[in-house]
């Protein structure tokens, strides 16, 4: 364990239990950066007021700082009962060494693992993906990484939006326009025309609609041929998805593909299942399920409705066949719903649901990582300059030109340009989504995204590759440097304390599902780094060789730090830029 703050919190935690007893024990003892030291610890003040004789907060804080009298470092009172924590050099140097000697950089492996199924991307086929599933892709993979990296056993699962009544219309629009043209557009990423088209002749056009209607019921009922020509729609439209899962490196492969679709069969048990038990009843003709604490405007019962009147299954009958699916057969211990934060009501009902039914039990839990909504420059859904919703994979071309013309000045022959140009143009794209807080609107703008200042994708990847090109200039392989680390500057002390966060940050994004809390600790990482660059010379010319080996150990850990990182978040790690 090298996370400083873990390490204190245990010692003054030890510190309180054997000066005020055993019960004292779990106290938090609220350890926390400092202006003025390493850490600061608060706790005196609260415990004072819980004491029986009422001690003063700074008699407590002297009594917890002579129990940490052996602690590497220096820990005085100040104020009216503040720790104030300063950790020894040596100390801070030995936890670097021991990360730099291991190689998973101090990130533990959770164990007992935990099966996570992780829903994400979740495009609808009879629409085109759009942007706002752009997010949910790259926040679900990240997380994805993050427990793979842990030890978890991750099970994606893309929720395709891949059955229900349009693919009447959407069949016959097929026949219509014949199979290869059909196919030719849909995995050109038309999507959207091929929809609006059939949508056209539906309103439109009375056969049509009647065709496209019993379609519908020929699909449901299994026909062969129907689901033949289901499937040559469905695989078109995957073609071109995964056209965009490979230009964004995102790990989602056909295997991982659990549409609407798959539940199809379930649904009718479900409703069954739900009936026999009594968690849902029939109320205005649909059958329904009223999880406690859900009203309406008007202050009665919300339904989730999972019957309509007419016999049809929803988006929620769906749901919680895919919730029983996951716990009972995934054997899911934790299951991320990675989707637009309009849906949040939709998901609070179905757990609420679920729990109800018994099918998601108290020691599984379900989270809904809410996605909040791509904006325009304008302020509103993003959409072209015309109102239409944006091609994805325009979009996406669009970023890697972006980056070509701002790398081409730079001498680069035609294949490493391709390369470097695709890793900064996606880089910036999915650094981007990731380093805000997944729930906030944020507003997409290729110029900020791809600025090779603040905390963009461009910058984190400038910031490793400097760190490569010190090892290229001093003919040195990172690989092979041994250290030992010594701390003489405090830009070095500073770095090194910086890099120990690292296994605990990654642990922290697992927990708390939030990809922007690494993103965030890579860019202080960098800024530390800048600062040491600054000020300590390492394959300079009279650099006296203890010195430069702790400080090449120091700029290897480092770059291990930002390339696992950059790595745990799908944002790739060009050698050179
Ligand atoms: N296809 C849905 C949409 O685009 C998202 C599905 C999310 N997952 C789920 N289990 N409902 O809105």
């Amino acid at each position: 364990m090298t996370d400083p703050q873990l390490v204190l919190t245990e010692r003054v935690q030890q510190a309180l239990a054997d000066a005020f007893g055993a019960e004292f024990a779990d106290a938090d003892p609220l350890i926390r950066p400092s202006q003025f030291a390493d850490f600061q610890a608060n706790v005196a003040m609260s415990l004072a007021r819980r004491l029986p004789d009422r001690p003063k907060p700074r008699d407590v804080a002297q009594t917890i700082a002579d129990r940490l009298a052996d602690f590497p470092g220096t820990v005085e009172v100040s104020g009216p009962g503040f720790l104030n924590i300063t950790l020894a050099d040596e100390w801070i140097a030995e936890q670097a060494e021991r990360m730099f000697e291991d190689p998973r950089a101090g990130v533990p492996t959770i164990t007992p693992a935990q099966t996570v199924v992780i829903d994400y991307s979740a495009p609808n086929a009879a629409k085109e993906m759009h942007v706002g599933h752009l997010r949910t892709t790259i926040v679900g993979d990240a997380l994805t990484r993050v427990n793979e990296h842990l030890g978890n056993r991750v099970v994606r699962q893309n929720h395709l939006g891949d059955w229900g009544t349009p693919f009447g219309m959407l069949i016959e629009h097929l026949l219509d326009i014949g199979e290869q043209a059909a196919v030719a557009q849909l995995e050109a990423g038309e999507g959207t025309p091929y929809y609006q088209a059939a949508r056209q002749k539906f309103d439109n056009d009375e056969a049509f609609k009647r065709r496209a209607r019993e379609r519908v019921t020929t699909l449901q009922s299994g026909d062969p041929e129907t689901l033949r020509l289901w499937h040559v729609f469905m695989d078109a439209t995957i073609r071109y998805f995964n056209k965009i899962y490979s230009l964004l490196g995102v790990t989602l492969t056909d295997d991982d593909i659990a549409g609407e679709s798959m539940y199809n069969d379930m649904l009718a048990q479900t409703c069954a299942d739900l009936e026999a038990s009594g968690v849902a009843v029939v109320s205005e003709g649909a059958l329904c399920v009223f999880p406690p604490g859900f009203t309406g405007s008007d202050d009665k019962p919300l339904p989730l409705i999972i019957r309509k009147s007419d016999g049809g299954y929803g988006y929620a009958t769906t749901d919680l066949a895919a919730v029983r699916y996951r716990v009972h057969d995934l054997k899911a211990d934790r299951i991320l719903y990675v989707v637009g934060n309009d849906q949040s009501l939709h998901f609070q009902m179905v757990f609420a649901a679920a729990r109800m039914a018994g099918w998601l039990p108290e020691s599984v839990s379900a989270e809904h990582i809410r996605i909040g909504m791509m904006l325009g420059k304008d302020g509103r859904r993003f959409k072209t300059r015309s109102g239409e919703s944006v091609k994805l994979i325009e979009l996406l071309e669009e970023a890697v030109d972006r980056a070509r013309t701002a790398i081409a000045e730079r001498g680069y022959d035609d294949t490493t340009r391709e390369e470097i140009a695709r890793a900064v143009g996606m880089g910036a794209v999915k650094y981007a989504d990731l380093s805000l807080s997944h729930e906030s609107e944020y507003v997409f703008d290729f110029d900020r995204m791809l600025a090779m200042t603040g905390n963009t994708g461009p910058y984190m990847q400038y910031a490793q590759a400097r760190i490569r090109s010190i090892f290229r200039r001093g003919g040195v392989d990172p690989g092979t440097v041994t250290g030992p680390i010594h701390l003489g500057e405090p830009a070095e002390r500073a770095l090194a304390l910086q890099l120990l966060d690292f296994p605990a940050v990654v642990e922290r994004v697992a927990e708390t599902a939030e990809p922007h809390r690494l993103c965030a600790f890579l860019f202080d990482t960098a800024t530390a780094f800048t600062g040491f660059f600054e000020t300590c010379p390492v394959v300079k010319e009279g650099v006296p060789p203890e010195v430069r080996a702790s400080r090449l150990a120091l700029c290897a850990l480092t770059l291990r730090v930002l390339h696992t990182g950059l790595d745990l978040l799908g944002v790739p790690v060009p050698d050179r830029m």
